[in-house]
């Protein structure tokens, strides 16, 4: 757990209800200036943020209600720009703008990532800015995936303020289609070669009778 994560997370009534619960004193180590602020994208959050495929989005409304939704891309819509900057292509949907219409006015962020197989996730705070297609048409180029097909209006520019990897708990271990596919494979091989079996017996059995 790091530093510049807890500080955010950590707030009065938070820290009251480890009081509580009685875990205050494990985390608070985790707010003493020694601990590791643990706010710069690692190669290990690099390479986990970039392989995902979606992730949950949390932004505030004006009358402060949060609002959660799920982006979904082509794995690597997610991209990281540097060591504290992601990004990515918010493509036309619904045109509800329900979240665009909440970054305009509070430019608070929160996002998990989630990864089923391997039961991790990697929670983040940050700050977003949100650039229009036509006003830096280069940067859309940039986070935008080649060839999916989504119309982009806007990038989605984060500045990442804190991180922490979650513990695998209560993850359930699903796979997308695309993940299960090679373990299907061979089991269809297999399938296919017995039913081509099966024929063939048949067939023996048939001619012998
Ligand atoms: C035609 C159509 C296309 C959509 N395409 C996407 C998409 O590519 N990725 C996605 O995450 N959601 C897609 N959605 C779902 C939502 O429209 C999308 O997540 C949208 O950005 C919701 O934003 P909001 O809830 O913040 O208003 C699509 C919806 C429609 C009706």
């Amino acid at each position: 757990m790091a530093r510049a994560f807890s500080e955010i997370a950590f707030t009065p009534a938070v820290r009251a209800a480890q009081e509580r619960q009685g875990s205050a004193k494990v985390y608070q180590k985790f707010l003493a200036p020694e601990a590791e602020r643990a706010d710069r994208i690692g190669p290990d959050e690099a390479a986990f943020i970039e392989a995902r495929d979606g992730f949950y989005q949390a932004t505030v409304s004006e009358t402060g209600w949060p609002y959660v939704q799920f982006r979904g891309g082509p794995a690597g819509f997610l991209k990281v720009l540097d060591d504290q900057t992601i990004a990515y292509a918010d493509f036309r949907g619904n045109r509800q703008y329900v979240s665009t219409g909440n970054l305009s006015g509070d430019d608070r962020i929160s996002l998990i990532l989630m990864d089923y197989p391997n039961r991790r996730r990697l929670k983040l705070f940050g700050r977003a800015r949100l650039v229009e297609k036509d006003d830096e048409p280069g940067l859309i180029d940039r986070v935008h995936v080649e060839g999916y097909k989504a119309r982009p209006e806007r990038a989605v520019i984060i500045t990442v303020e804190g991180m922490d990897w979650n513990c695998p708990s209560h993850i359930p271990a699903r796979l997308t289609r695309e993940e299960l596919e090679p373990h299907l494979a061979p089991l269809k091989q297999e399938l296919g070669r017995l039913q081509a079996e099966n024929a063939a017996l048949k067939q023996m059995l048939g001619a012998a009778s």
